[in-house]
């Protein structure tokens, strides 16, 4: 990690127009995580301060999504030179170095911006390093065009460029690292006498070459420095991070039994062994210890199981799930800001919601925790060792006792004291004989008025419920 201190600018008021979308493009996401919060997760291990993120009028409200960087406000988009003086002011004096990033270019790896400010802290002391790339179709990139040695001589921008220069591969993705002492004063001698009439940052490295100082060019994977511009571009990037996402959970020891169908978000945490069935969403806030198994066509977001768990198929855990040891979760339960103890079990077709469920406890099928009244929720208080009947429905606020017995069907309003055996339901009646009664009777009223053909035209209803 440096040492000396390293300032950083993340340029994101490009109006991102391709995207067709009332949100700042750096707010879209990606494995649930809005672009500009991975630029950052890669800024992080860096220590950079300050870094500014400079944005449109506007875009103001990417600052929560971009902590901690200071925002800067372009009030109009003149080019990327023009961005960097904007954020002039937010910089105050830096002296030491400053990385220039792109907010839409979401890969970027903590390890290449090291690799770029060791470059710029070479003996030859570089005043400007730029990270190259070489991708299929160099199409409108600018070209890094090189001197006889080996240094960067100038970036030409694709419409201002000669056809010799055109044919150059080495294209310039946009981060750079800078001397800012020398460079920064340099930024009032950008002119946009160009195509675009723009203030291109690019024009700093010719700047810089006509003060006889070297630039340097560092390159990077093509996947590493991939641009977002459409939302094809932005699923083409989920797919990548999702690819990488399986891969490195695979690597640390997971069992994904068909990687294409899981999705990943930025921060699921997955212990060893954790054997994942087909169809699996983890949204984020997700931890999962070592030897679960999650079943196929679960949706979990927000949730912590604990070691030996299993989950699912289709079962749904919710933000505030926190699933026990060795616990049972089966299909169609959903659970939501509930914490189940060492063992608990509910298998099948069941809403655990507000509630705390002991050791040992078994949930039968169709148990609802009735949480919501229209206006608060309240909470179930379920001890261990209990056995809740199926198509029970538990009225919150309650709460029922260790090692109680709920009988199947019942409506529980009232606490349940420990070893209680709970039945509320309408006691059965066993009428002897009165089936065959009723069904001679019915019999009797349909000879009595024989149905109507199909299609006969009437001027009275039809009677339903035949
Ligand atoms: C820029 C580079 C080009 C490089 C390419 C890589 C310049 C002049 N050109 O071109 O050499 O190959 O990126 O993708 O730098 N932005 C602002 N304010 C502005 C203009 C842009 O903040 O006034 C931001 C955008 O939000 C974006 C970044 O700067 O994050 C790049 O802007 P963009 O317009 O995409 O530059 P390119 O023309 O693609
Ligand atoms: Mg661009």
């Amino acid at each position: 990690m440096p040492k000396s201190r390293t300032a950083a600018i993340v340029l994101a008021a490009g109006k991102g127009t391709r995207m067709k979308s009332r949100k700042p493009k750096v707010m879209h996401e990606i494995a649930n995580r809005p672009m500009i919060g991975h630029v950052m997760a890669a800024l992080k291990p860096l220590h950079c301060d300050p870094v500014v993120l400079v944005v449109a009028p506007g875009m103001e409200a990417v600052a929560e999504a971009a902590v901690p960087a200071q925002i800067a406000v372009q009030r109009e988009q003149l080019g990327t030179g023009h961005a960097v003086m904007a954020a002039r002011t937010t910089l105050k004096s830096v002296s030491g170095d400053l990385l220039v990033l792109y907010g839409d270019t979401p890969f970027i790896a903590t390890a290449t911006l090291e690799a770029m400010l060791k470059r710029r802290r070479g003996a030859d002391d570089p005043a400007v390093v730029v990270l190259g790339f070489r991708p299929d179709e160099p199409g409108g990139y600018g070209r890094l065009v090189l001197g006889a040695s080996g240094g960067l001589d100038a970036i030409v921008e694709a419409c201002d460029a000669t056809p010799e220069q055109r044919a150059i591969g080495l294209c310039n993705s946009g981060v750079m690292a800078l001397d800012a002492e020398r460079i920064l004063p340099l930024l009032k001698e950008l002119r946009n006498d160009n195509a675009k009439s723009e203030y291109y940052l690019t024009d700093l490295v010719a700047l810089a070459r006509g003060r006889g100082w070297d630039c340097a060019v560092v390159e990077a994977s093509v996947e590493e420095l991939m641009g977002i511009n459409s939302r094809a571009d932005l699923a083409a990037a989920e797919q990548v991070y999702q690819q990488r996402a399986r891969a490195s959970a695979m690597e640390g020891g997971a069992t994904l039994l068909e990687p294409a169908s899981v999705y990943f978000s930025h921060d699921t945490q997955l212990g060893q062994d954790v054997v994942v069935g087909p169809h699996v969403y983890f949204g984020p806030g997700v931890t999962i210890e070592s030897d679960v198994e999650i079943k196929g066509f679960c949706h979990i977001e927000g949730a912590r199981i604990a070691a030996g768990a299993r989950i699912g198929p289709f079962a749904r855990l919710r933000p505030g799930a926190a699933i026990g040891p060795d616990v049972h979760i089966g299909n169609f339960v959903e659970i939501k800001n509930a914490r189940l103890g060492p063992g608990a079990k509910a298998n099948h077709l069941t809403y655990i919601g507000d509630a705390e469920i002991g050791g040992g406890t078994n949930i039968g099928a169709g148990t609802i925790t009735v949480n919501y009244d229209g206006f608060s929720k309240s909470r179930t208080v379920i001890g261990p060792n209990v056995s809740i009947g199926s198509n029970s429905s538990l009225v919150a606020p309650v709460t029922i006792g260790a090692g109680a017995i709920v009988g199947a069907g019942s409506v529980i309003t009232e606490n349940v004291p420990a070893d209680a055996m709970a039945i509320a339901r309408g006691r059965q009646v066993n009428m002897t004989g009165r089936a065959q009664t009723f069904r001679a009777k019915r019999k009797k009223t349909t000879k009595a008025k024989p149905a109507k053909k199909a299609g006969a035209r009437s001027g009275t209803k039809r009677k339903s419920g035949k």
